[in-house]
């Protein structure tokens, strides 16, 4: 189910300047995507009290580290979990060093999955103001990850999948998923406008890259 999403994360985080620079991970879960940054300088894992991954703790709205004291900020799939994204946003901002870099990503169609809460979603327009009013950039761009058509087979693989699960036979629904997954991904490339924010389309996650 979270291909669509963690699919274009991946190649989007690959090509990110990370080699030698302090990077902060806001929201860090179990670092799943700590092998990317081997070249950083330091990685500094975040997350809430609690997370045995985590260096240090507490609460996005309120990062215990210095100012500007990161090259870059990670938050990756945490804003739709957090009561005030904009005092989140505020933080990202305060903790990165000018010229330093801003990393988030955050869900437009998705399934609710609180962790501990789910609360909310975003289209383009909506995450840039949202930084927009919440941080002074040098620049700042939002891009989704998923196109129409493999947020389109998320959604149907993910009702599939329910029905696989509840008639105890899980496992049979794989290949559908597989397949589901495949299809989209190569309908989005095979047709531009599918992977464009328009208006009609559908995204399973955004991409924001803020510059400070
Ligand atoms: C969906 S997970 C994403 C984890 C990781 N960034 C990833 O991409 O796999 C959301 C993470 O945000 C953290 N989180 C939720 N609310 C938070 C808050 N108010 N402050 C800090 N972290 C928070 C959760 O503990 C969880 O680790």
């Amino acid at each position: 189910m979270q291909y669509a999403v963690r699919r274009p994360l991946l190649t989007w985080l690959k090509a990110q300047p990370v080699a030698g620079r302090r990077v902060l991970d806001v929201g860090c879960g179990d670092r799943p995507y700590e092998p990317l940054f081997a070249g950083a300088a330091e990685v500094v894992g975040f997350d809430r009290p609690g997370n045995p991954y985590a260096d240090i703790h507490g609460s996005i709205e309120a990062i215990p580290v210095e100012d500007a004291s990161f090259d870059v900020v990670l938050c990756l799939q945490v804003l739709e979990h957090v009561p005030d994204p904009g005092a989140a946003v505020r933080e990202l901002r305060r903790v990165v060093r000018p010229g330093g870099l801003v990393l988030a990503t955050t869900h437009g169609v998705y399934p609710f999955h609180p962790n501990p809460e789910d609360l909310w979603r975003w289209t383009d327009t909506g995450l840039e103001r949202l930084f927009e009013e919440n941080g002074e950039w040098s620049s700042l761009t939002v891009t989704p990850g998923a196109g129409t058509a493999l947020t389109v087979a998320m959604l149907v693989a993910h009702l599939a999948d329910l029905f696989f699960k509840r008639a105890h036979v899980r496992p049979l629904g794989a290949p559908l998923v597989f397949a589901l997954n495949a299809g989209g991904e190569a309908l989005d490339r095979a047709v531009p406008l599918l992977r464009a924010p328009v208006p009609g389309s559908l995204n399973a996650n955004f991409h924001v890259a803020a510059v400070g």
